[in-house]
């Protein structure tokens, strides 16, 4: 597997990030939606990273005290803050990372796909100003349905000329961190030292988790698989009912977008001795799906290398072709709701 750590050659990002002065340079992290119930934990978490030198925090308002209190924490990063429309391309501007926890949340009943509508417009602004300010930047979106939005901003870009499928991710980490969670919970060891990717997308059974590769093993029975798998796509329901009206999970949610963002930053760092994986949703070409989760290697340009589809069982390979239809619908409405907005 090691074959995937090989270097590549460094193309266009300098170029894209005026006045980047290298590795050693601290980055420059903007979040989007940075005021609300994902956005402050995560900025939290960013504003101890000794690698970011300016956490720069947008929403559509209230940031001056979101900005003011990060910014009495003891760390490098110096953070500033921008408002509304107008102050989107400040924020952005010559970024390295955007992550993008902007959008309404579900309310119990609802479900991902419903909120289309309503976060569209959020995903088309990201993408309008990313073209705009910070071509070369690396973009995380958080935003649901993460299904059709990454499509949907994949097409923007595409039509302003600006799309590098390397550095668009949808963050899909939260599946895997639950999966962890549950695993080391039933196995009675520490979650964390449980390892398997989780593939397809973000909502019900396009949340695809290879239990068959799970390590250390996981043997349930049948009846223990299909509950486990059950309660992983179904997480962010369970904790949508919990919170009752009051949103979805933000918490969790920041936690697993901090640990994929240090992961982009530590592929920008370029480690020798590391191989950086993650599994995020992205460009694909790894089933009919034209964007699909799957592990990834990362580097200093974002996606050094697709791992592809893990080994299966033939649970899991049917399952697999049961959810494309679902995800490859998904997709096509992204497109074509991009086309629109272009
Ligand atoms: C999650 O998985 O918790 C998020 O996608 C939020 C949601 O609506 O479930």
């Amino acid at each position: 597997a090691l074959r995937l750590c090989t270097q590549v050659s460094r193309v266009p990002f300098e170029a894209f990030n005026f006045g980047r002065g290298g590795s050693m340079r601290g980055l420059k992290v903007a979040v989007v939606g940075a005021v609300g119930g994902i956005g402050q934990p995560l900025t939290l978490l960013l504003k101890q990273n000794p690698h970011i030198s300016v956490l720069s925090i947008h929403d559509i308002r209230n940031t001056a005290g979101v900005a003011a209190d990060l910014s009495h924490i003891n760390t490098p990063a110096t953070v500033c803050n921008f408002e509304g429309k107008s102050g989107l391309k400040k924020a952005m501007d010559k970024a390295d990372i955007v992550v993008i926890p902007a959008g309404l949340p579900r309310k119990p009943g609802m479900r991902r796909e419903d909120l289309v509508d309503v976060n569209a417009s959020v995903a088309c602004e990201v993408a309008h100003a990313a073209s705009a300010v910070c071509p070369g930047a690396l973009l995380a979106f958080i935003t649901n349905p993460i299904n059709v939005i990454v499509p949907i901003v994949a097409t923007i870009l595409k039509a302003k000329g600006t799309y590098d499928p390397n550095r668009l991710f949808g963050v899909t980490t939260l599946d895997v961190v639950r999966s962890k969670t549950f695993i080391g919970d039933i196995l009675n060891v520490d979650p964390r030292t449980v390892d398997l990717p989780v593939i397809g997308g973000h909502t019900g059974h396009t949340i695809l988790p290879i239990l068959s590769q799970c390590q250390p093993l996981y043997k349930g029975s049948d009846e223990e698989r299909q509950a486990l798998i059950r309660r992983i796509q179904e997480a962010g329901t369970e904790v949508v009912k919990a919170k009752d009206g009051l949103g979805s999970a933000t918490l969790s949610m920041a936690y697993a977008a901090y640990h994929f963002v240090e992961s982009l930053i530590k592929g920008i760092k370029g480690s020798k001795d590391e191989c950086i994986v993650e599994c995020a949703y992205v460009d694909s070409d790894v089933t009919e799906a034209k964007f699909f989760a799957t592990q990834l290697i990362l580097g200093p340009q974002g996606i050094k290398e697709n791992i592809g589809l893990p080994e299966m069982d033939d649970e899991e390979k049917q399952a697999l072709e049961c959810m494309l239809p679902n995800l490859k619908k998904s997709i096509e409405n992204g497109i074509k709701l991009g086309e629109e907005m272009s």
